[in-house]
């Protein structure tokens, strides 16, 4: 384990994790973040993007350790007071996609929690 300080939506976060552990499982898992999604966890589907210093990323391909002091941005950090359309049409057609298939990754609370 080892200590890790990140910027993630312009607030500041400390984890204790594996260096290996890929950035998705700490925001998901370690800081209830959960507006970035798993859906392939192969680097193949962008259902995990997130924004290095505004670059986007997969981030189930990139490991904590390699995020150094760059700027995270997550897709709750697009719309904190929920006037960006984005977030709410991404939710729903995420929804909508699994559903279809059967399967339920995406919570419902999306929409709440990035109005929160
Ligand atoms: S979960 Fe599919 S690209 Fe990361």
């Amino acid at each position: 384990m080892s200590k890790f300080n990140l910027v993630i939506n312009g607030s500041q976060f400390s984890v204790d994790v594996d260096p290996n552990t890929p950035v998705l499982w700490v925001l998901r898992d370690h800081l209830k973040l959960f507006g970035t999604k798993y859906g392939c966890g192969r680097g193949l589907c962008g259902a995990c993007t997130i924004h290095l210093n505004g670059s986007p990323l997969r981030s189930c391909q990139l490991p904590i350790s390699a995020v150094g002091k760059n700027v995270i941005t997550t897709i709750e950090g697009l719309s904190k007071t929920g006037e960006h359309p984005f977030p709410p049409v991404f939710a729903a057609v995420a929804n909508a996609l699994y559903k279809a298939m059967g399967k339920r990754f995406y919570q419902q609370p999306f929409q709440s929690q990035i109005k929160a």
